[in-house]
């Protein structure tokens, strides 16, 4: 949240007792205020205490920025709605990770590697086989990720990174695609050259030895807005998972392998694949999607609308706005009648009027239709959180380079409050 009138001459004052302590400031370009308690424990032997961290800034960074309160977002300054409308997944991921949209001649460049790096070692394959038919694609995956460490050693943060980068980015889809194949029993479709990279994805999918498939233009161009609107969104869980572990100076694998694990999370990432399990319950049980919000408004429930509400956004996602419009175009232009978009739209529509959900600011997040889009293309539900994560990949990758890039970036270890029991003497077995 910004404050115009607070300037880096002002300071928080901390009453504790009959102590006082200042606290500096740090403003950030979108005046947003954040009180500096990196000396607060050597000042005053005290910590602050933040379950889940809702209050607390882990750092400062120059790639997203959220304002919730008015539903912006903006990748390095770029309006989503803007990025979303006039560019492309590559493009876009080449802005998050260095910082400026390309050029032609970077564009066409990285553009290159990413075509050229996107086979995996066929030594990896060996790997799928290993996995249980019904192996979930996001444990697959993050295994496979992890296991790039062993082809690709980094010893040392400045040896081969960038290439790194380019080789994770250029694989992730086919270690996707071929997660996929494995499930379906399906020879693996191998990386083409000749496609862009969302195109590329689904025919990898899709595509048989037997014959030509030709990837609906309205398809490639549905995943590359889907790949655009899921690229980062600043310190969500997955992305302080890739800094948490990224800080230790683990390597680029290894971090990206620990943000897909918390993105698989039902309350995150696997959330749009609880929407549309959500939404199938509620069509099989007559469609009866009142009822659903008499559940989710009943704590004694334990039912939640999956796909609402935000730590951030308490007005409406901005991604959610634009993924609802598409979802109807896209189901249109594919000759798609689905009627979980119109339990989707009846869910919102009740739940915006109701006071529950306007009390605790719950609007449908970007989950909440996503998951119908990829329906509409042919996507099982349980690769819907694997395409979050080939979107997200580039903010994660962009979010591990700045924080290994960061004068002076240190470890991240919070402090608790302990709550156990105080000190006891041991007892003996005997006496137990
Ligand atoms: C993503 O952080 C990011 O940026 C994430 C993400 C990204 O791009 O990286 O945007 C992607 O993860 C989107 C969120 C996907 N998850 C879901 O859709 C799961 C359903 N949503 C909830 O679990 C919840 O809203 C969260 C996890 C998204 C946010 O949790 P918070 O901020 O901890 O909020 P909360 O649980 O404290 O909820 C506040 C109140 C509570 O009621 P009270 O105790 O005040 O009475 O709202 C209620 C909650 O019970 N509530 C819901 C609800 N979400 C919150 N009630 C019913 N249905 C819901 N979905």
């Amino acid at each position: 949240m910004s404050n115009q009138n607070i300037t880096l001459t002002d300071t928080a004052k901390l009453f504790i007792s009959d102590k006082e302590y200042d606290l500096p400031i740090t403003i950030g370009t979108e005046n947003e205020v954040g009180i500096d308690i990196s000396q607060l424990r050597n000042k005053s032997g005290a910590i602050t205490f933040d379950s889940g961290y809702g209050n607390t800034g882990s750092c400062q960074s120059a790639i997203t920025f959220i304002d919730g309160e008015k539903g912006i977002l903006q990748y390095r300054g770029y309006p989503i709605e803007e990025l979303a409308g006039k560019s492309n997944f590559i493009e876009t991921s080449f802005l998050l990770i260095f910082g400026h949209l390309p050029n032609k001649k970077e564009l066409e460049r990285f553009q290159f590697q990413l075509t050229h790096h996107s086979l995996i070692h066929e030594d990896m394959k060996k790997f799928f086989e290993g996995f249980p038919p019904k192996a979930h694609p996001m444990g697959i995956l993050s295994a496979m990720v992890s296991s790039l460490s062993a082809f690709y050693p980094e010893d040392g943060y400045n040896v081969d990174v960038e290439l790194n980068i380019v080789r994770l980015l250029a694989k992730l889809k086919t270690i996707a695609a071929f997660s996929f194949k494995k499930s379906v029993g399906q020879p693996y479709i191998y990386p083409r050259n000749d496609l862009g990279y969302a195109s590329d994805m689904i025919h990898m999918m899709f595509a048989v030895p037997s014959e030509a498939y030709e990837v609906p233009k309205v398809v490639e161009e549905a995943l590359d807005l889907l790949l655009i609107l899921h690229a980062d969104h600043e310190q969500n869980c997955s992305t302080s998972t890739v800094r948490m572990v990224g800080s230790s100076e683990a390597n680029l694998f290894a971090s990206i392998s620990a943000g897909i694990c918390a993105l698989w999370g039902p309350l995150h990432g696997g959330a749009n694949q609880e929407v549309i399990q959500m939404l199938e319950k509620i069509k099989n049980d007559g469609g009866d999607y009142k009822k659903y919000i008499g559940l989710a408004k009943n704590k004694e429930s334990k039912f939640k609308l999956m796909g609402f509400g935000h730590r951030v956004y308490k007005n409406f996602d901005p991604r959610a706005k634009i993924l609802k419009a598409s979802a109807d175009r896209v189901l249109k232009e594919l000759g798609v009648t689905d009627p979980l978009l119109d339990i989707a739209k009846n869910l919102e529509e009740i739940a915006l009027k109701d006071d529950f959900f306007i009390e605790r600011k719950l609007y449908p997040n970007v989950d909440f239709y996503s998951g119908i889009i990829y329906r509409a293309m042919g996507i099982p539900t349980n690769m819907f959180t694997v395409m979050f994560a080939l979107g997200r990949l580039p903010g994660w990758i962009a979010q591990w380079k700045e924080m290994r890039e960061t004068p002076g970036a240190r470890i991240y270890r919070p402090r608790q409050i302990y709550i156990g029991d105080t000190k006891r003497p041991y007892i003996p077995l005997e006496k137990r």
